[in-house]
């Protein structure tokens, strides 16, 4: 007969591993894209989230930023109106995300004596802390506003100086926001999903990114996800082994890999396969000096400081891809458009024989894969994303599962389940959808009546019906045509 002490044991860890967790929670999604932002007449790229509380109490009077991830950084930040006088970053004034008057939030309590959890001492902000009120921003439809989550008494960081952009969203494994999404179970628990997209200035691209909370987009990522474990002792806690690194020139279709002794003889013998972390806090990849040299061999690099951040730029004016082998096989690509932009630089940066700095996948890299981490298992899951024509179709990231990517229907089945208005409406409103199935998620179909469908095509006489077939790309508030300060009300009008 079971002793007492196993029922006793049996229940505590039956409450551990069920009870702990209501995968039932629904995520909460905020896309990354460029937008109007408090007290700046740029448009800045970013994750849509607003602070503080003004003297009407509602959304209307709150500060909107946009805020760049970290997976370091474990606070929420906002840069302070005086950031910029004290900062090196370049350009400053335009890409601070936003400014952030604490004075003028009636929410914001000060912390005095507060102690910062984050570590990573080249890349840290300086200032002080409190808490306020934090307002996630959903966003899909540009004619049905945002919805806002609101996390009242958050802790905040008020940067007053530094070198980095300084309006944050802290995703370290102390991750304030995390804790108290999770703690006051507005999410299922301490997960989060990434995709940074390519629409900034660094990356030259045009796909937007997103914010997954306690879920992660499955139609934002193909294939099944590969698994690897957090190292949280690290300032960046997720890290990845490359065991190869392979160009391949897309006129010859020929392969010649960066670790190979026979076309690159300066090595005495075929180099380990190396650890290298993955980071938002710069855009290149920093490699080991030897596949770095190599690098320059195969396209014919130069040095080049264009971006300031010693991206390599190629003289050869050859279209070529990079893969990236990590140790148990998946394969990232970086296309040729990636590998070498219209001006020639690369996503590779120089490294130094004697630098012995640790070994880094930027936002180059994440923006070729999808990012889900599970801080309650210390796990994190990559897969290929879906860049562009996707789906928005969040889903609860219930901790120590692994995600799975939405399975998409054939364009007769689309209409068969007679999901076409929803695609419609997606694409004719040029709204902020989307994706059929989306739709649904948020009831819009539901919502809609004929009315209003009719009266979004009357606006769109040039609706392209042809676009039936694709998916529909997500097209969030267009940026108007207008001078700026009309800009500012259209893109507040939201
Ligand atoms: C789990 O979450 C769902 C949705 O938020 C809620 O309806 C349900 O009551 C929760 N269950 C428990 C056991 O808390
Ligand atoms: C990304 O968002 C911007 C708004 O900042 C929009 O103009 C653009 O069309 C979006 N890109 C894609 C590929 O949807
Ligand atoms: C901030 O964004 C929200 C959501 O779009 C909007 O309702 C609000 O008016 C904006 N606040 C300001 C001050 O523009
Ligand atoms: C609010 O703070 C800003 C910047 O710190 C300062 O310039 C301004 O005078 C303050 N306003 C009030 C009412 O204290
Ligand atoms: C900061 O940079 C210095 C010099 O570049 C390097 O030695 C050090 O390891 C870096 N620290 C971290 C935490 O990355
Ligand atoms: C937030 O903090 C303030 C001041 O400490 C307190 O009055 C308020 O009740 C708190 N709100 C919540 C939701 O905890
Ligand atoms: C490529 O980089 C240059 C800087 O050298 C930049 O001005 C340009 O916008 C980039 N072009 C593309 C297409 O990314
Ligand atoms: C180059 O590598 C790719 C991917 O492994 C492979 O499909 C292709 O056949 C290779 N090309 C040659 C010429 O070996
Ligand atoms: C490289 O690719 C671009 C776009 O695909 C093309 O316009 C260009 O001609 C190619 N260059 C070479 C040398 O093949």
């Amino acid at each position: 007969m079971p002793s007492l002490a196993f029922f006793v044991s049996a229940t505590v860890l039956f409450a551990q591993s069920t009870v702990a967790f209501n995968c039932s929670t629904k995520p909460v999604y905020v896309d990354i894209h460029k937008r109007a932002v408090h007290d700046s007449p740029v448009f800045q790229y970013g994750s849509f989230i607003g602070v503080g509380t003004g003297e009407t109490a509602s959304a209307t009077s709150a500060q909107n930023h946009s805020l760049w991830p970290s997976l370091s950084q474990n606070y929420m930040s906002f840069g302070a109106h005086s950031y910029c006088q004290k900062s090196t970053l370049s350009k400053c004034a335009d890409s601070t995300g936003g400014f952030y008057s604490s004075n003028q939030s009636t929410t914001f309590i000060e912390y005095k004596d507060f102690k910062t959890l984050d570590a990573d001492s080249n890349n840290t902000l300086e200032g002080y802390f409190g808490q306020d009120t934090l307002r996630l921003y959903t966003h899909f439809f540009e004619t049905d506003g945002a919805s806002q989550t609101l996390v009242e008494n958050s802790t905040i960081e008020v940067a007053t100086s530094g070198a980095i952009v300084p309006g944050r969203v802290g995703m370290g494994p102390s991750s304030t926001l995390l804790q108290d999404l999770a703690g006051r179970e507005m999410i299922a628990g301490k997960t989060y999903s990434l995709y940074i997209g390519q629409g900034f200035d660094r990356a030259g691209g045009k796909v937007n990114g997103s914010n997954v909370f306690g879920g992660y987009d499955s139609g934002r990522f193909t294939g099944i996800p590969h698994q690897y474990p957090m190292n949280i002792n690290n300032v960046n806690p997720m890290s990845v082994r490359i065991k190869d690194i392979v160009i391949t020139n897309t006129m010859s279709g020929t392969n010649q890999s960066l670790f190979d002794t026979k076309d690159f003889p300066d090595m005495k013998s075929a180099p380990q396969t190396f650890e290298a972390q993955i980071t938002t806090e710069q855009f290149p990849l920093s490699l080991p000096y030897q596949i770095t040299q190599n690098f320059i061999k195969a396209l014919n690099g130069q040095k080049d400081n264009y971006w300031g951040d010693n991206s390599l730029k190629l003289a050869q004016n050859h279209n070529a891809t990079l893969s990236i082998v990590l140790e148990d096989g998946f394969t990232v690509t970086f296309p040729p458009e990636v590998l070498r932009n219209a001006s020639n630089i690369t996503p590779i940066q120089n490294r130094d024989e004697d630098d012995n700095t640790p070994f880094l996948l930027g936002s180059a890299f994440l923006g070729q894969v999808y990012l889900m981490a599970d801080y309650d298992s210390n796990n994190f899951f990559l897969a290929e994303a879906v860049q562009k024509n996707n789906m928005v179709m969040p889903v609860t990231f219930c901790p120590k599962s692994t995600p799975e990517a939405y399975e998409r229907p054939k364009q007769n089945q689309w209409q068969s389940q007679g999901l076409i208005g929803a695609v419609i409406g997606g694409v004719i409103g040029g709204l902020g959808c989307i994706g059929a199935l989306y739709c649904l998620y948020v009831s819009w179909l539901r919502k809609s009546d004929e009315r209003r469908l009719k009266r979004d095509l009357a606006r769109n006489e040039a609706a392209k019906l042809e676009q039936m077939d694709v998916e529909p790309a997500p097209s969030f508030e267009g940026p108007p045509t207008k001078s700026v300060k009309e800009k500012v009300m259209f893109w507040k009008k939201g």
